[in-house]
């Protein structure tokens, strides 16, 4: 099915809050502290955009924000959002075919990787950490299993749910620490939240 991340928009974070209640906005809003004032920050696959009204709370004005998002309703939904004085430049694109991005300060992605094959996750994760500038802040969000029978389930059901409507792509999680250690990042800060099935961790890339 075409369309992607577009035939969930108008409901997606409803849904989302349906089953994990507060905890995915509140596994990434932990992470915004890291955000430097008058930083430039990447966005990649925010989805709704809501993030950008959490991000500026506690950053009304000096952020220059880069947020690309494939889904054209999902990005449409992000113009909306209130971004106080911030500059926000949107592109309806795959991150990893947008070649003119200049160095940041910040990226994030939240739940961005699980969508992917392994050979796309490498494509992605090496195409951003290139555009992260030394001593740049990664924040990252994703899903993980720790061993618990209910986390499985859950996340077979729900790769198959946006497989059917989204056509993603992932039948499994990737292994995103080894991506991260392969480059030498270091942990700021890591959490974890729904049992654990959700980890938010601050990562900063080498001087
Ligand atoms: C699971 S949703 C998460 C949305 C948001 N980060 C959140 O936590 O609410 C993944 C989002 O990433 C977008 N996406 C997937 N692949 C992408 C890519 N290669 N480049 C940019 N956005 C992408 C999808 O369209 C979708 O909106």
């Amino acid at each position: 099915m075409g369309g992607g991340y577009s035939n969930v928009a108008p409901f997606y974070d409803k849904l989302s809050q349906l089953i994990y209640g507060k905890a995915l906005i509140r596994s990434q809003v932990y992470l915004l502290p890291f955000i430097p004032a008058n930083a430039h920050v990447l966005i990649v696959g925010g989805g709704t955009g809501w993030i950008l009204e959490e991000i500026s709370k506690i950053h009304p004005q000096g952020l220059t924000i880069t947020y690309v998002e494939v889904a054209g309703k999902m990005l449409n939904l992000s113009c909306e959002r209130d971004i106080a004085k911030n500059n926000v430049t949107f592109i309806n694109n795959t991150v990893e075919d947008v070649k003119d991005l200049s160095a940041v300060d910040v990226i994030i992605t939240s739940f961005l990787f699980d969508n992917f094959l392994p050979a796309t996750v490498t494509r992605v994760f090496e195409h951003l950490h290139q555009l992260l500038k030394p001593g740049g802040i990664w924040l990252n969000t994703d899903f993980q299993l720790t061993g618990k029978w209910w986390q499985n389930m859950l996340l077979k059901s729900m790769l198959l749910f946006f497989r059917m409507l989204c056509g993603i792509e992932s039948k499994q999680l990737p292994d995103m620490t080894m991506h991260f250690n392969h480059y030498n990042y270091t942990i700021l800060s890591q959490k974890t939240f729904f049992g654990e099935f959700i980890k938010a961790t601050a990562y900063q890339k080498k001087i």
